[in-house]
This record gives structure tokens, sequence and C-alpha cells, in this order.
């Protein structure tokens, strides 16, 4: 069977080795971190969850994976990666977005809210506390997308329709629950706003 390593592998390797050699000399200047510009990465502040948080990323990295890998909001998923599935959601100026199809530069002028930001410290939303009651959470990749979504549904429908659960939901895929106890959820969490607006009212 034929090599399948070029013929000039070593070749090419020369002179990389020689520049991984000059960067590791003695020398100061050689010794200096790799600026943002060498890297090809650049500072940027992004707001997320009320926070102003720094990051060195390049522009066209997915906010997903900043998010995920510089900041270590790990309740934002990766399923499809192709802005399909909804894993990945986040709100970015209250809308709710795939965070795998938003470069992270263009997300710098955003107030972005993650899953992380949903809860009000300990408290979590009623939406939350209904998936757990009602079962909407399996596995538990699709659920911070899920709940990003029934969010963004229940403000512009506070009493849904069912019909209106499925459209609200429908850029949203879960493989294990099939969907009836997600609905549910949802069902129930604006079940239950009404009886406390119901409860609150004189
Ligand atoms: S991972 Fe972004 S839409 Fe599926
Ligand atoms: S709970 Fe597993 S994908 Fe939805």
């Amino acid at each position: 069977m034929a090599d399948p390593k070029p013929a000039n592998a070593n070749k090419a390797a020369g002179p990389k080795t020689k520049a991984v050699k000059a960067a590791t000399s003695g020398s100061s200047k050689s010794k200096a971190k790799p600026s943002a510009t060498a890297t090809g990465k650049i500072p940027m502040t992004l707001s997320v969850n009320g926070k102003s948080l720094k990051v060195e990323a390049f522009p066209m990295a997915r906010l997903l994976d900043v998010l995920r890998e510089s900041l270590d909001l790990t309740g934002t998923k990766e399923g499809c990666g192709e802005g399909e599935c909804g894993a990945c959601s986040v709100f970015m100026d209250g809308r709710l977005v795939n965070s795998c199809l938003v470069p992270v530069l263009q997300a710098t002028t955003a107030k972005i809210v993650t899953i992380e930001g949903v809860a009000d410290g300990n408290k979590l939303q009623p939406i939350q506390e209904t998936f757990i009651t009602e079962g909407g959470a399996q596995c538990g990749i699709c659920t911070p997308g899920m709940i990003l979504a029934a969010i963004a549904l229940l403000k512009k429908h506070p009493q849904p329709t069912d019909a209106q659960i499925r459209e609200g939901l429908s850029g949203n895929l879960c493989r294990c629950t099939g969907y009836m106890k997600i609905f549910d959820s949802v069902r129930v969490a604006a079940e239950r706003a009404l009886a406390n607006e119901g409860a609150s009212t004189p």
C-alpha cells in the first residue's frame, strides 16, 4: 500500500520546525506570548447574562463555541451544528437565535442571555419547574433550547393554544420525549401563571 504521507512532508515541516525553535529560543522577544494579532484572535467584550465578559476569539468563531469553551457556559448545547435543532438557542437582544450560526463578532453589540441567565439565583422560572414536574426533560440535550423557546413563546402568547405551543417550539428538536411532555410542561406553566395572576388579583 502506498505511503499516504506526501513525498515532501518532511521538507514541508522544515520551516515550521525552525519557527517553533525560534519561538522557544532564549531571546525575550521570542519568549513573549503571541499577541492577539499573531494568533488571529482579537480581544472583545461580550454582554452575557448581565455581565460584561472579556474574551479573545477569532472573529468568525461560533458564538456557541465561545460561550461553551471560553466562558464555560456549557448549558448551551450543540446538536446539529447547522441551525436545524435549536439545542444551541440563546437570546440576543431578546431574540431567539441559534448560536451555532452566529459569528461571535456579531454578538459583541448584543445583550446575550443563555440558559444560565434564566433562573433568579437558585429560584427557577416556572417553565423550568414544569419541565421537571411534567417530565419535559429526559437526556437534557434539547432542554436549555426548549426552555428558551418556551420563554419566547409565553412572552408572545401567555396563554398559548396547543397549535401555538407546537408552532412556538417547532424550531427545537427532541430525540427523547416524543414532545408531548414538553408541550404539557409549557401548557402547565401557562396555567400556573394564570392561576397565580388570579390569586394576586383583589
Ligand atoms: S446546534 Fe445549533 S441549531 Fe442545532
Ligand atoms: S430530552 Fe433528550 S433530546 Fe430532548
